[in-house]
């Protein structure tokens, strides 16, 4: 009895030590201490011992299953810390590898040209404004001095959000004159960019959202000189010293004078040529001299006060500065495309 204890003792601990992975540790617990396991059968065996050896072989039989017991611990913990170490070697981030570069998207080339104006206008001591998108007509027609009836407010080129069509997308950025008018104090030297809304359908040319930059000017005594001084010297600015510019008579219902301003083609030099269509000018803007019933509606008074505006397209200004030649590519926003500028 005493040699059998000291056997499996011996093989026990020997098997468990060397258990390759936690199965097969619990396999060797329950051949050794399980119900039916060898050191269970031993003690069974105990009771057909002389009753003066019970004693000692008791004694050393719970020897034995404390050892196998610790064994089997200690078999365990060195397995489990393995394990974790298996795990932390194979799951590790070599932070030495190179990583991947992310695509990170390009600066859209309208807003190239966009933070370019804006810099000029800036530099000339005006303020940058922006305005809603969803206005009121009070503000994109009446107060523009544009009244019921007159066909730019016609439901076919307008984008009305209510039937009794108080309120709509904007058509121009001009309500923006208005709203500065009314909620600044004199003298105002504004710059307002942002979209409009327009029932075009999309073609090369044409998008029913676009965007447009829309400046003011109110203080004492300006004129149209000043007019056509500052967008003249924004233009060569913009273009470059030997940009020429020209200003033709035109009609808005909220300038008077007004006019529209031509930029000389600057590929066929006003000879004509297909850049321009063959007029050898390429139109940039609409302006004029603030009417003064839209001053006398903001409260301003014409024997003091007097100011321009002007309105540009931005999606032509980037068009012609980096001679794209469809609109719509300005609005796929295909990284490929934005990439080359
Ligand atoms: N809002 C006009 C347009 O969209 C442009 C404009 C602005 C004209 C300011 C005169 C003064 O065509």
């Amino acid at each position: 009895m005493k040699k059998m204890l000291q056997d499996l003792r011996e093989v026990a601990v020997h098997a468990i030590l060397g258990a390759a992975d936690p199965q097969a540790l619990e396999a060797l617990r329950i051949q050794y201490l399980g119900k039916k396991g060898d050191l269970t059968k031993l003690l069974k065996m105990m009771g057909k011992l002389d009753p003066s050896e019970r004693p000692a072989m008791g004694q050393l039989a719970n020897q034995v299953r404390a050892e196998v017991e610790n064994a089997l611990a200690q078999r365990k913990d060195e397995l489990s810390a393995m394990l974790l170490e298996r795990r932390l070697t194979s799951e590790a981030v070599d932070v030495t590898i190179p990583g991947k570069p992310t695509q990170i998207g390009h600066e859209h080339p309208m807003y190239v040209v966009l933070d370019e104006i804006k810099d000029i206008f800036i530099g000339m001591g005006f303020e940058i404004l922006e305005g809603p998108e969803v206005e009121l007509s009070e503000y994109n027609f009446t107060k523009l001095n544009t009244d019921e009836g007159h066909p730019a407010r016609e439901w076919s080129d307008t984008f009305y959000l209510t039937e009794d069509s108080s309120i709509l997308l904007r058509t121009q950025t001009s309500p923006m004159q208005i709203r500065a008018m009314e909620e600044k104090e004199l003298p105002i030297r504004m710059l307002a960019p942002g979209r409009v809304y327009r029932k075009d359908e999309v073609d090369a040319t044409h998008s029913p959202m676009f965007h447009q930059i829309e400046g003011m000017v109110i203080d004492k005594g300006v004129t149209m000189a000043d007019l056509k001084g500052t967008l003249d010297a924004v233009m060569k600015k913009l273009y470059g010293e030997d940009t020429v510019t020209r200003f033709r008579p035109h009609h808005f219902p909220f300038t008077e004078p007004s006019c529209e301003m031509d930029v000389q083609c600057h590929k066929c030099g006003g000879k004509g040529c297909p850049t321009c269509k063959g007029e050898g000018w390429i139109e940039i803007l609409g302006a004029g001299m603030v009417h003064p019933k839209v001053l006398e509606g903001c409260g301003i008074d014409t024997n003091v006060y007097s100011g321009w505006a002007f309105g540009m397209g931005l999606e032509r200004l980037a068009m012609r500065r980096f001679k794209i030649s469809d609109l719509r590519l300005i609005f796929e926003n295909d990284v490929r495309f934005l990439e080359q500028f």
